[in-house]
């Protein structure tokens, strides 16, 4: 089992993935995938927390609204835990666009406007270890193995 290559990552249900009881949706595709849930929490994110996640985007159009939107209500973080899990879990939430997202996407398969996208996910290593230290403190953050840890690692 390759232990050392575990990676982590932050992902967001948003507040529409809420809104729209796609929680247990989003958490199952996790799961059944293979990936570890090594942290999860519902609370409505601070305006300050939000502005410093989506800082990047400070000097874009959308980036008012985006605030005002990801702030509007509870959202889900989680750190997701595996080999490859930043990669793996931008794959399972396909394009920010719905109209680019695939079938079998989250986003393709879930949602048809790019505001209304349900889930974030860390898009790099640096993101992803700014994210995850932004929303989480170490000790809420488990490490355990999952049960069946050895059937999904060679
Ligand atoms: P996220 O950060 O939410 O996981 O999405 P992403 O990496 O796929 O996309 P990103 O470029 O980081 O954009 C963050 C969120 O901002 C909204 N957005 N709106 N109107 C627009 O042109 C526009 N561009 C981005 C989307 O909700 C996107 O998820
Ligand atoms: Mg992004």
């Amino acid at each position: 089992m390759l232990v050392n290559l575990m990676e982590r990552t932050y992902v967001m249900v948003k507040p529409d993935g809420v809104q729209r009881c796609l929680v247990g949706e989003i958490v199952s595709r996790i799961e059944k995938k293979g990936l570890k849930i090594a942290a999860l929490r519902m609370n409505v994110m601070t305006e300050a927390a939000a502005k410093e996640h989506y800082k990047e985007h400070s000097e874009r159009p959308f980036f008012g609204p985006l605030v005002s939107f990801v702030t509007s209500g509870p959202s889900v973080s989680m750190v997701i835990e595996g080999n490859n899990a930043i990669k793996i879990m931008r794959a399972i939430n396909g394009a920010t666009n719905p109209v680019d997202a695939l079938p079998g996407t989250i986003r393709g398969d879930l949602t048809v406007d790019m505001g209304r996208n349900v889930v974030h996910a860390s898009d790099a290593p640096e993101s992803a270890e700014r994210e995850i230290a932004l929303h989480f403190e170490e000790s809420e953050i488990s490490g355990y193995p999952r049960a069946d840890d050895e059937w999904l690692y060679e």
